[in-house]
């Protein structure tokens, strides 16, 4: 049973991050967690608050890169009466607002250098000083951060300080993009097909195989938001119960299309066309094949071809395979049963 049922996956990295999470929510250690937009940064900076005993305190996100650099400071730590033009009140500060819960600070890259000393001297000190006072205040709060940003390149390149790098990065979470574990596709369209059938009781929808297969070798530079968003939008335009390849919007299906073509190794391969033809689409096969774990339907899905046309294919080459001389074709055989 899925402990963590709002953070869909069940791929080995997923696996891992669970029980990191689950490891470190009973303690107060900062987390910085990274990774491309749209892999569940945020999804899991919520849920280190929810599972800590701070979850009946607040969880305050602060997002550093959409503040205005001259507003951040006083978001963040508050500021006091005629701290600056027309503070005509104190005021409290994220970070006082999120007293005995969480203060999640995204996109901590963004922070202006100046920032960065000031929130290295809270992780420091546990202390925070508004705009314009000369008293400080002490806070309990548990820090996340978040970034899409190589924080080791902006290092490198002068714009974060490296001590505060590693104040924040006590505890490490690296999300995997969706590319990386694709196994995890076909979960993720349940569980948002589930959520969007909810919905709409009276006409719920399913993709057929073909279109779960597309999805399943789409790269997904947006992730997790990117296949939430396709499945909505397709979902919303759908004129029957049963979604297939063609429901997918263009630009998905000819970038599938795309990686389809073959580009043949002329180095390893004969110039004799047909024999050239056929080593590449038995080496194709056998990706296909060794992908689905010898799975023929889904092998004939990831090709692009029924599966009584790959049958076809796999006793001919097993056939051919099996004639002297025969030596560019690659015995099938090792990869499972064609009887069936
Ligand atoms: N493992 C997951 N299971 C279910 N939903 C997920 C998962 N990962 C991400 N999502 C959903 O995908 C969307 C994007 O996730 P989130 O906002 O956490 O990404 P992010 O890494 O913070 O992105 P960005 O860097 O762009 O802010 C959200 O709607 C979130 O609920
Ligand atoms: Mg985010």
């Amino acid at each position: 049973m899925n402990e963590f049922p709002f953070l869909t996956g069940n791929h080995p990295v997923m696996m891992r991050i669970q029980a990191l999470i689950k490891k470190v929510t009973a303690t107060d250690a900062t987390v910085l967690i990274m990774g491309e937009s749209g892999t569940g940064k945020e999804l899991v900076a919520r849920a280190l608050h929810a599972l800590s005993p701070r979850a009946d305190g607040p969880f305050i996100p602060v997002n550093c890169g959409a503040i205005p650099a001259e507003l951040l400071e006083s978001e963040m730590f508050g500021h006091e009466r005629g701290a600056f033009t027309g503070a005509i009140a104190a005021r409290a500060g994220m970070f006082q607002l999120a007293r005995g819960g969480t203060i999640f600070l995204d996109e901590v890259a963004e922070m202006s250098p100046v920032l960065q000393v000031k929130l290295l001297r809270v992780l420091q000190d546990h202390i925070i000083r508004p705009v314009g006072a000369d008293r400080t205040i002490k806070v309990d709060v548990r820090i996340v951060a978040a970034t899409n940003k190589d924080l080791r390149q902006e290092i490198k390149r002068n714009t974060f300080r490296e001590d505060l790098f590693y104040r924040l990065d006590v505890i490490p979470i690296i999300m995997p993009s969706l590319r990386e574990r694709r196994s995890d596709v076909p979960l993720l369209i349940e569980h948002f097909l589930e959520k969007q059938n909810r919905k709409r009781p009276d006409s719920p929808v399913q993709f057929t195989d073909d279109a779960i297969g597309l999805l399943w070798e789409y790269d997904w530079p947006g992730n997790v938001r990117e296949l939430e968003n396709l499945l909505e939008r397709v979902i919303v335009l759908s004129e029957g119960p049963l979604l297939g390849v063609e429901s997918l919007p263009g630009n998905t299906r000819e970038f599938i299309s795309g990686k389809r073509r073959p580009k043949p190794n002329f180095a390893e391969s004969t110039l004799d066309l047909t024999s050239a033809v056929e080593w590449y689409e038995t080496r194709l096969i056998e990706e296909a094949l060794d992908r689905t774990k010898g799975n023929k339907q889904a092998a004939a899905n990831l090709l692009g071809l029924k599966r009584t046309t790959l049958v076809a294919k796999l006793s001919r080459y097993v056939h051919r395979a099996s004639q002297p001389g025969a030596d560019l074709l690659v015995d099938l055989n090792t990869l499972g049963g064609f009887a069936s």
